[in-house]
């Protein structure tokens, strides 16, 4: 069988032939309609997303995904990328196709990043040399132990509703309808004090929190005498409340203690009883538990493979600031 791999044109090509291979891996194809236009066409960088597919006599056996990523690594800009939408048609498995697909992108492409949602892929990443970054588990805040119960007996409550501010003293937590100028002033001022983060402009913001076509978010600004001094973005799933983004001033010794806690009581007031909260960047964490937050032994199975004399600092999650926002297995 002649497997010839090579780059999907996103530009003239008919996405049909993604669908359908996406519709014969998974099944469930309506979210992925609604989600692909987003995801590779919307994309404030959308140039750069490539998708290499296997194909076999004008039929597409397999495909392999990956959108831009760039990083902030000890003051350098990096051009990662990460890993998305993999799949290979049921009439083709174990033939090798993924295994070539991971090398080529794996030549091809600078620094690549993935999530593993499903073991045999995870498996096959690391087999194929990727590194797991870590710390990667999840944490974990219960904020409302008593309406947790009633929730597990039953009870009837009202479903939580984001609440549209919060206002105390100096300090405000105010939703962001759209993100403009004042994010880019605020990324410019803070950026270069992490060790290492994921980039983002009012562009990607915009795109990645308020248009997604299914996933819902709260972006909100906290505001502390009129200037603009962390955020964090939150979803909600039935009681349970996901953080899956925060920016602080790192060099703000208050931070990030400070913004947990309005987050904590952003949340419980809007009705929450939990809140899981994926970061790896070190500080935060030790913040985060300093607030009442737990490590539960969940991982999404954040991977990620480059450069031999560097890969062990882009696994070094404790000194990089990944957040769930970043990459796709938050966004599905
Ligand atoms: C996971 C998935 C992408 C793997 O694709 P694939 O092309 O079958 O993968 P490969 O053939 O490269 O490797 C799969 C296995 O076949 C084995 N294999 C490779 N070539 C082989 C050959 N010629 N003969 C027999 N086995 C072979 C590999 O060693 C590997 O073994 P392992 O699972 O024991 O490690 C595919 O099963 C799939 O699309 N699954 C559903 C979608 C999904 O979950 N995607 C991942 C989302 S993160």
């Amino acid at each position: 069988m002649e497997i010839k791999y090579r780059q999907f044109d996103l530009k003239n090509e008919d996405f049909a032939g993604i669908t359908a291979l996406f519709e014969a891996t998974y099944g469930e194809i309506d979210r992925f309609k609604k989600r692909y236009r987003w995801q590779y066409f919307d994309h404030p960088q959308s140039g750069l997303n490539r998708i290499l597919v296997a194909d076999h006599e004008g039929r597409i056996a397999g495909a392999s995904s990956h959108l831009p990523f760039p990083l902030l690594v000890d003051g350098r800009r990096l051009e990662a990328f990460y890993a998305s939408d993999s799949m290979v048609h049921p009439d083709y498995r174990r033939r090798g196709i993924m295994e070539t697909l991971t090398r080529l992108n794996a030549e091809s492409l600078p620094v690549i990043y993935a999530k593993g949602t499903n073991p045999g892929m995870y498996r096959l990443r690391l087999k194929f040399g990727f590194r797991e970054v870590a710390p990667n588990n999840y944490m974990f805040c219960m904020l409302a132990p008593i309406a947790w119960l009633a929730a597990k007996m039953k009870i009837h409550r009202k479903q939580p509703a984001f609440i549209d501010g919060l206002r105390a003293k100096k300090l405000e937590a105010r939703p962001v309808n759209r993100f403009g100028d004042e994010f880019d002033e605020f990324w410019a001022e803070i950026s270069s004090k992490y060790p290492g983060i994921s980039i983002r402009d009012k562009s990607y913001m915009n795109w990645r929190y308020l248009s997604h076509p299914f996933k819902k978010y709260r972006p909100v600004y906290i505001i502390e005498n009129g200037r603009l001094v962390s955020l964090f973005v939150a979803r909600g799933e039935g009681y349970s409340a996901y953080v899956v983004d925060i920016l602080w001033d790192c060099e703000n010794k208050d931070e990030p203690s400070k913004t947990i806690r309005i987050i904590k009581q952003y949340l419980k007031k809007s009705g929450f009883n939990k809140i899981y909260f994926w970061a790896t960047l070190k500080a935060l964490r030790l913040a985060m538990k300093r607030n009442g937050f737990i490590e539960l032994r969940d991982t999404p199975k954040f991977t990620v493979f480059g450069p031999a004399d560097r890969i062990g600092r882009l696994a070094d999650g404790g000194n990089i600031h990944f957040v769930d926002g970043d990459c796709d297995s938050e966004y599905l």
